[in-house]
């Protein structure tokens, strides 16, 4: 009973498999090729709280979620510095708890790692009169 149930299982794959061959055979080729760019991995999020699913993202969710939204931390970026200057911030002013030399460097590491600056939030190009001369410059 069993064999004869897997046999018709991949011939019926097989046909599926030949039929998709030849529509797609008759399709016109994609002529764009996937650019480097959009090649970067798509984050894991979760559900509920919408913080990116990598290393020690539970121990986020339990220390920085209780008290707000989990968006004001994901909508932040900043480098490991600006992140610890973000947690000394409301633990001076905010009741955050104290938390412990570990469980504030993993919590950092995750922060720094998956909320760095990013090219959105570069600063404003800087006005023309405000520029150096420019040394390939023909007329200067
Ligand atoms: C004890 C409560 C509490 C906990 C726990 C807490 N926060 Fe906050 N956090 C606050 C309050 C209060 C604000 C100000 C909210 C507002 O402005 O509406 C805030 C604001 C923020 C902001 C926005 C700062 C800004 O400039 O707009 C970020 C980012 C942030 N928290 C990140 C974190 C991170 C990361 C953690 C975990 C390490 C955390 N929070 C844990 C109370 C807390």
């Amino acid at each position: 009973m069993r064999p004869s149930f897997i046999a018709v299982a991949v011939a019926a794959t097989l046909s599926v498999s030949a039929c998709s061959k030849e529509e797609s055979d008759s399709e016109p080729v994609p002529t764009t090729v996937a650019q480097p760019q959009e090649l970067v991995a798509v984050p894991v999020l979760d559900p509920a709280t919408g913080l990116i699913v990598a290393q020690d993202w539970e121990l986020v969710r339990a220390n920085c979620t209780p008290c707000h939204s989990a968006k004001l931390v994901t909508q932040q970026r900043g480098t490991a510095e600006q992140w610890l200057r973000m947690i000394r911030w409301m633990q001076a002013s905010q009741n955050l708890w104290p938390l412990d030399d570990n469980t504030e460097s993993r919590i950092i590491a995750y922060l720094a790692d998956n909320y760095p600056p990013d090219a959105a939030r570069r600063r404003a190009a800087i006005p023309p009169a405000l520029m150096p001369p420019n040394p390939f410059s023909r007329t200067e």
